[in-house]
């Protein structure tokens, strides 16, 4: 008996979605859940961003996704919405829960989300391993798209007049193979 066209696309979308959950499944620690943040997790979030000394403006929650353990948020990080760009922002693992893949995970996840080229900044020479990593390479304040080029240039300022290591990174190549 032939299978029909539509069951057949179904049967390849159930098959591949499954995999990526098998594939995400196993990249998280046991009891770690990766899901868009929703209103109860604005203080969290803001907390965890307020920590980190990140920039705790434009928290806007529909665009983050959270990774929660126990009930906890342990993990954020959102993608800001800018015209013809975005950007990887307010990345942030709680500190007891660093250097165990949680924040490989969320940007991997972030990466994926993203529609439009994508782009973020990075203070130091750790980070800035840690998104090359990722896919990210650096580029300069002239490259950046017309609608990121004010909210960037703050820090190219202090990179310039205080000598701030930030950099200026652009999504663009295949993500390298931390894990
Ligand atoms: C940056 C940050 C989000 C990374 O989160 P994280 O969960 O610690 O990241 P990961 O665990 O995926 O990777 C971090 C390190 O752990 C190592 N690591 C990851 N998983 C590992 C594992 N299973 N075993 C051993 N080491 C591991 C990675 O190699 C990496 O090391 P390196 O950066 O020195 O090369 C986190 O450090 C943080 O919240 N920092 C403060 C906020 C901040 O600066 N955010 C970035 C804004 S641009």
């Amino acid at each position: 008996m032939a299978i029909p066209q539509y069951a057949l696309e179904d049967i390849i979308t159930l098959f591949t979605n499954g995999l990526h959950m098998i594939e995400q499944s196993y990249s998280l620690p046991a009891g770690c859940i990766l899901r868009p943040a929703s209103a109860q997790d604005l203080w969290s979030i803001r907390k965890l961003v307020l920590r980190a000394k990140l920039d705790p403006t434009q928290l806007r929650l529909q665009q983050f996704w959270v990774i929660e353990s126990e009930g906890q948020v342990v993990a954020c990080g959102q993608l800001r919405n800018f015209s013809g760009a975005q950007e990887l922002g307010s990345l942030v693992v709680t500190p007891t829960w660093r250097d165990r893949g949680l924040g490989t995970f969320l940007a991997k996840h972030l990466i994926q989300k993203a529609t439009q080229p994508l782009y973020l900044e990075c203070l130091g020479k750790r980070l800035e391993k840690f998104y090359t990593c990722l896919g990210f390479v650096p580029i300069s304040w002239q490259e950046l798209p017309q609608s990121l080029k004010f909210k960037f240039g703050f820090s190219q300022l202090a990179r310039i007049l205080f000598k701030i290591p930030v950099t200026i990174m652009k999504q663009g190549s295949e993500i390298g193979g931390r894990r």
